[in-house]
């Protein structure tokens, strides 16, 4: 009788394991597990941990009586196989969604297919797809912000305090001598906002020298370098640097405080993202600017979209553009209203 009964409960417990499992009686069972598989390119990257971890945040505020959320992170480290074999393996695992932030943005084939084979869907963030991949299967959606924009943004701030600054222009020659450091080569960030950035100040009618660039891919310890090799080659020469984001800004500030540089040699330093970091360097007035790159509305996009795929409540409520991509706009951080972004 007894063993009977313990018959009865495995099956029974057994069962609703089963009910667990499958995404569709989950629904019907009023239980619902949205289970998230993240793909980073690099958890190294100041920007993409800290927007992970938003997410994180934000898509455990939906949990519930009916509804649990789990996110696994994988970090691929820069190298796109690996990011391949990571998506599999999120997939075997259960997720019903994932979150791919591509290594390499030309390359997502493997990812589409493998994603496509499990009818698994995919937000793609912060490193843009180009359109055609996009338009491979309709589980595929895009959330990120626009490039231009934060270029445009950039090179609004410098100009306003070039033009209140006339101590910038240091050598009183009537014109910027500036550098860039950019982020990855063939990024859309880096390529859009080094063009734009430049364009604004221009068009602003601020007079501009280039001197230099360097590619230090959104590091801020090759940033330092790449800026010690620049101040070498131009000693006391540069006015003004724009960095692609706040880590390579925070790096070339770095390398000025290595080399015991004081405000009489030093530029003025630009960044983009609003970091923890890059915040606090416009707090301690060692950056002039920096521009919002908005991680939280990216991340509460994102696990709203999430839980709309996984629920299969639908996506009416969800703004798109062209029907698969959302977009955060960038906002404008200076001394003057960096308090509002403190957390
Ligand atoms: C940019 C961000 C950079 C870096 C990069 C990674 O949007 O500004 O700091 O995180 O994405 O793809
Ligand atoms: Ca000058």
């Amino acid at each position: 009788m007894r063993g009977r009964k313990v018959l009865a409960l495995t099956a029974a417990v057994l069962a609703s394991m089963l009910v667990l499992t499958s995404c569709k009686e989950q629904q019907s069972s009023g239980n619902l597990r949205i289970q998230v598989g993240v793909a980073s390119y690099n958890q190294g990257d100041t920007f993409i941990s800290e927007l992970v971890r938003s997410f994180k945040e934000q898509l455990s505020q939906y949990e519930s009586d009916e509804i649990t959320t789990t996110v696994t992170v994988k970090d691929a480290a820069g190298v796109q196989r690996t990011q391949d074999d990571q998506v599999e393996e999120l997939i075997d695992s259960g997720c019903n969604v994932l979150c791919v932030n591509l290594v390499d943005r030309t390359d997502p084939s493997e990812i589409i297919d493998l994603a496509r084979e499990n009818d698994v869907p995919i937000i793609f963030f912060n490193r843009e797809p180009v359109a055609e991949d996009l338009m491979q299967w309709s589980g595929l959606y895009y959330v990120g912000a626009y490039a231009e924009q934060s270029g445009e943004i950039q090179g609004e701030l410098a100009a306003d305090i070039i033009r209140d600054n006339s101590s910038i222009d240091r050598n009183k020659d009537g014109k910027i001598q500036y550098v860039v450091l950019e982020g990855e080569a063939g990024h859309q960030d880096a390529i859009i906002r080094t063009e734009k950035v430049v364009d604004t100040l221009r068009n602003q009618g601020i007079k501009l020298e280039k001197l230099s660039y360097g590619i230090a891919n959104w590091n801020r310890a090759q940033a330092e370098n790449r800026m010690t090799q620049m101040i070498g080659q131009y000693p006391n020469k540069i006015e003004l640097v724009l960095a692609n984001n706040d880590d390579m800004a925070l790096g070339a500030i770095d390398a000025y405080d290595k080399l015991n540089l004081t405000e009489s040699s030093r530029p003025v330093f630009f960044g983009i993202d609003g970091t923890d970091e890059g915040l606090q360097a416009i707090v301690d007035e060692k950056m002039s600017g920096t521009v919002y790159n908005d991680k939280e509305g990216q991340a509460g996009a994102m696990a709203q979209l999430a839980m709309a795929l996984v629920s299969g409540e639908g996506l009416d409520g969800i703004d798109f553009e062209n029907e698969k991509y959302i977009y955060l706009p960038y906002q404008k951080i200076s001394p003057d209203n960096v308090e509002e972004f403190l957390r």
